[in-house]
């Protein structure tokens, strides 16, 4: 059942460029230059008159909640709050007939996140589902959705739930602002065109799987990691810190790249390992500049960077390349090393990979 691998999780990692073309199959017309999803064609006007967007969800679904806030305002222009689900029911929070909300959820079962949704249909909003399993409490209970095609989801650790949320998200925001005008045709064609060959860059980085072992090897004694990027890659940061933390136990904690010398630029030593998205887009010399103040720190930099990538090669200890892509796709290909990475480590430090301790795949109390 587990194909030949040997865990779920290293089985769901590798699924991932299928997994991502059948949430697209159907709905990405590249071609014909249109994105096809009844649930969002049928609440177009919803999505269009709405005041913002707010994002409701927890753990990794959260983190591809994050990466959509970037996608749905740089490039549909909407405004979007992301919320813990948690906190957000128990605020008393504004919510109005306005808003629109979207609840992230793989198992479609998670209690806060539920909670979360009844709230918000008491105060009139609008509840769209993105949920990987059919026919689950949180599809039930929305009022439309889109349903990430990743296939079952074993492992606790989700690997493609997140992917493929990205993958739905992203086609919402691009269908989204083409109806809007948010976008001109010849980016939104160039948007599905690049979205189209995501797959094949996938299995392209799933190559450097030997290197990333290598790497694994090198620093898998750590007891604390840092997790840095910026922009969309951000919550590709806090996703990484998270894989790691669950399955190997090793304390990380992912930041935004600038916010590092605002605190955690003090817990920097020889022994601290960094792990920094710098792949060369919008802020690559910023990140460049990030990593040059951990160095002169002594710190052990790990850098996930594009392929052919020059620059920061001379300053990391480690890099590992990922393809070239928009810089709005590019969480779809940052998150694969930090996801083998985390992996790797825990197999080598003898963890239960697929049933971390204290963990479960599917939060049904609060
Ligand atoms: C992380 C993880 C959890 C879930 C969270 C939400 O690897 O598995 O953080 O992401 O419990 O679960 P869903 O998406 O099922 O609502």
């Amino acid at each position: 059942e587990k194909g030949g691998y040997d865990h779920f999780m290293l089985k769901e990692i590798y699924e991932q460029p299928h997994a991502i073309k059948d949430t697209y199959r159907g709905r990405l017309l590249a071609k014909d230059g249109i994105i096809r999803m009844a649930g969002v064609e049928n609440h177009k006007e919803k999505f269009l008159n709405a005041n913002r967007i707010i994002i409701v969800a927890c753990g990794t679904s959260w983190h591809a909640g994050l990466v959509a806030e970037y996608i749905f305002e740089d490039i549909a222009r909407i405004p979007v709050e992301v919320e813990y689900a948690s906190e957000f029911r128990y605020r008393n929070p504004v919510i109005t007939n306005k808003d629109v909300v979207i609840a992230i959820s793989q198992s479609g079962e998670t209690a806060d996140t539920l909670a979360a949704i009844k709230l918000a249909k008491q105060h009139g909003a609008f509840v769209f589902g993105v949920c990987n399993v059919v026919g689950s409490s949180i599809a039930r209970e929305t009022d439309a959705g889109a349903y990430t095609h990743a296939g079952p989801e074993i492992g606790v650790a989700s690997t493609k739930a997140f992917t493929t949320q990205i993958t739905v998200l992203t086609l919402i925001a691009l269908k989204l602002a083409k109806e809007k005008g948010a976008i001109s045709n010849s980016d939104f064609h160039y948007h599905l065109e690049q979205l189209e060959l995501i797959p094949d860059k996938v299995s392209k980085a799933l190559e450097s799987d030997t290197h990333i072992k290598a790497v694994a090897e090198t620093y898998k004694d750590a007891t604390n990691c840092l997790y840095l990027g910026r922009g969309y890659n951000f919550p590709v940061a806090l996703e990484g810190a998270l894989k790691l933390k669950e399955i190997s136990y090793i304390h990380a904690e992912g930041y935004p790249a600038a916010e590092m010398k605002h605190g955690p630029i003090a817990l920097i030593d020889e022994q601290m390992p960094v792990f920094v998205i710098a792949t060369k887009m919008g802020h690559y010399e910023k990140v460049v500049s990030n990593i040059q103040e951990i160095k002169s720190r002594k710190g052990k930099i790990i850098a996930i960077v594009t392929e052919g990538d020059t620059d920061v090669k001379k300053l990391a200890d480690h890099t590992i390349e990922v393809p070239e892509t928009l810089e709005s796709l590019s969480p779809l290909l940052t998150t694969i090393p930090l996801q083998l990475l985390s992996y790797h480590i825990a197999v080598m430090l003898n963890k239960n990979v697929d049933q971390p301790r204290n963990l479960a795949k599917s939060v049904t109390v609060e």
